[in-house]
């Protein structure tokens, strides 16, 4: 055996034994490059042609055309094999168990909070008011001055909020969108407006610096008390249940005059009294009021022509109510385990 002969069969047997040991598609094809590329170890052997005694040649051009064909049918067994067991394992590892019970997608649901205002608006609407909102960053100017409240009135005190500046302040309440609107001018009025409001209170189970509103407004011509009571008595049937009964205190609010509290019937023990309602059988629910001329003039309001009232209600203690909760804090840690009990 000659020894080019010898040096081809031996690259063929090294190619072989190397691919039966490529581990992978890229060993594979390095081994491609090293035996058969341009500068693979067979090319050499056919570079070397020129130093052949020319009978010789024909001879020699099959014996490597021969092991490229050898090597090349060799790698084509290693990569077909080799793509089996990729497949094979990718199977395994994307196995899917048609077996195991599905996983629900878990939805998110209202806050006790969102269900409470949505049964607002849903009552009010359904007398034909509008939803509108005010900002809650907010002048000092409507939230106060226009409300009947100037600089120096106690009742500023009341409701100690958080400043921006001198003139600018977060809300203590959403009556200022009543100011706004009057001022828009677009008579009649009759509007609902929630929102968050702001006061520098410490956090207990009654009391957040945070917290929500719903503030009504009605304006038009030959308004009075009774259809204030008419109103607010049909919003807490509506709310608690039709055998809900309504009381209305004196009160003082200084945008409203005349002002009363209203409080509704216990829909625990149905004004008996009981632990819910403390003993007296009535539960405090809501501020409200005949709109102030006052109010009305700064609005820009003639009160001789227009009159009409106004009602504040506080969002979360209508959720604590409707839903027997005893801290108030429950509503804002959301803490699945609590919020779950609402979906
Ligand atoms: N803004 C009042 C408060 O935060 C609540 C209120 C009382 C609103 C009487 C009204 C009203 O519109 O007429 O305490």
């Amino acid at each position: 055996m000659s020894e080019i002969e010898q040096k081809v069969k031996e690259i063929e047997r090294l190619a072989s034994e190397q691919i039966g040991r490529a581990d992978g598609l890229e060993k594979l094809n390095e081994l491609r490059v090293s035996f058969l590329g341009k500068k693979g170890s067979l090319t050499q052997v056919l570079k070397a042609m020129k130093d052949v005694a020319p009978e010789d040649r024909p001879k020699v051009g099959k014996w490597v055309n021969d092991a490229r064909a050898a090597i090349e049918a060799r790698m084509e067994e290693s990569k077909a094999a080799l793509e089996e067991q990729l497949m094979a394992a990718r199977l395994k590892a994307e196995a899917i168990d048609v077996t195991l019970p599905a996983r629900k997608p878990s939805a998110g649901h209202r806050h006790p909070n969102s269900i409470a205002l949505d049964e607002v608006e849903r009552i009010f609407i359904g007398m034909g008011y509008e939803v509108i909102e005010g900002p809650e960053i907010e002048y000092d100017e409507y939230n106060f001055t226009k409300l009947n409240i100037p600089a120096n009135h106690p009742a500023k005190d009341e409701q100690d909020t958080f400043y921006i500046n001198n003139e600018i302040l977060l809300r203590t309440q959403t009556s200022p969108v009543q100011a706004r609107i009057m001022e828009q001018g677009k008579l009649p009025i009759r509007m609902i407006s929630p929102g968050r409001v702001f006061r520098s209170d410490e956090v207990d189970a009654t009391h957040s610096p945070s917290f929500h509103q719903v503030e009504g407004l009605v304006i038009d011509k030959g308004i009075t008390f009774a259809d204030l009571k008419g109103t607010l008595d049909v919003f807490a049937k509506e709310l608690f249940g039709p055998e809900t009964k309504t009381k209305f205190r004196p009160h003082h609010f200084p945008f409203t005059e005349p002002s009363a509290e209203m409080d509704v019937s216990c829909f625990k023990c149905g004004g008996k009294g009981c632990r819910f309602c403390k003993g007296s059988g009535w539960i405090e629910i809501l501020g409200c009021g005949m709109v102030h001329p006052h109010v009305l003039e700064m609005c820009g309001l003639d009160p001789q022509e227009y009159g009409g009232f106004a009602f504040g209600v506080g969002l979360e203690r209508i959720a604590l109510l409707k839903y027997e909760i005893d801290d108030m804090r429950l509503l804002y840690e959301n803490d699945v385990r609590f919020l779950r009990q609402f979906s």
